[in-house]
């Protein structure tokens, strides 16, 4: 897949608030590798964890517009804090307005549907960012989709700052990470599935399976999401054959593109360009 090309007509557009819907894109791109996507990182802003609601709403809805004007029809909010605070928000009140043609997915939904396939104890933990945790997003889902599950929450707020300054392998980062696991595991010991709600904490990954009792599954989105992307656009021919198929990725931020595709290429395993995004100078829909 080349990388670093100009916008491609329709592609599908990837949301984070930085780095970690990186994660996310690298699984949707494997899977799919024939669409176009655009990706785009609110680094300037990041992180949107510790943020309140509004203001994560009005950020990710000035990114998704954004998105919507370089072609996207179909975005996927890569980000689990802006899923939990943005997007029922974005789909139920701005985009009839905007249009209502055009669609807008998160990772939240897809993630709770694996994890009721997975967990045997019906203790299932969660770590995330605050907002995430705050927002009760997750147990919401789970009381809908399956209420005999537990769900055991720990907010996370150095995890993210970790990843960002990239410190994930640092003695530092086993400090946070064995830090808040004791926590969670501490309230309920037969947890035996652990959702790493943040798209982030993939770079994590082996520090968190350290410290995690044998045999908790640890799930991370990146797959699910993609395999959910999938399904989404078998099921919705109308969506899909809108999407352009060229291969090509483009890669935006609204923070430095250098320093953007520095950690970048940590989250992909591989160089990449990037752009600049000026995401609040755009005419609004
Ligand atoms: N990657 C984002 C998530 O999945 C969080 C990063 C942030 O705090 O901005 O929640």
């Amino acid at each position: 897949m080349k990388t670093g090309e100009t916008s491609s007509e329709c592609p599908i557009g990837v949301f984070d608030s930085g780095y970690g819907g990186l994660s996310v894109l690298r699984e949707i791109q494997r899977l799919l590798p024939q669409y176009d996507y655009l990706y785009l990182g609110d680094n300037a802003r990041a992180p949107y964890g510790t943020r309140s609601f509004d203001i994560v709403y009005k950020f990710t809805l000035e990114a998704v517009k954004y998105m919507f004007d370089k072609g996207c029809r179909l975005v996927i909010l890569a980000c689990n804090t802006a899923s939990a605070k943005a997007l029922r928000s974005i789909q139920q009140n701005d985009l009839p307005r905007i249009d209502p043609t055009r669609r807008v997915l998160g990772v939240i939904r897809p993630t709770v549907e694996k994890v009721g396939e997975i967990t045997r104890t019906g203790h299932v933990g969660l770590v995330g960012t605050p907002g995430t945790v705050k927002s009760r997003s997750y147990d919401m889902e789970i009381e809908k989709l399956y209420p005999d599950l537990h769900l055991y929450s720990q907010a996370c707020p150095m995890w993210v700052p970790l990843v960002e300054y990239k410190e994930f392998d640092s003695p530092g980062a086993d400090y946070f990470v064995k830090q808040e696991l004791d926590r969670l595991m501490g309230r309920r010991s037969d947890i035996d599935t652990l959702i790493l709600g943040c798209t982030h904490y993939p770079l994590l990954y082996d520090k968190i399976v350290k410290y995690v009792p044998e045999g908790v599954s640890v799930v991370s989105q990146g797959r699910i999401t993609a395999e959910s992307l999938a399904d989404y656009l078998r099921r919705h021919p109308e969506i899909e054959s809108r999407c352009s198929k060229g291969g090509h990725t483009t890669y935006m931020t609204t923070e430095s593109p250098e320093q953007f595709a520095d950690l970048a290429s940590v989250f992909l395993s591989r160089e990449i360009e990037a752009e600049h995004a000026d995401i609040t100078s755009r005419p609004t829909c």
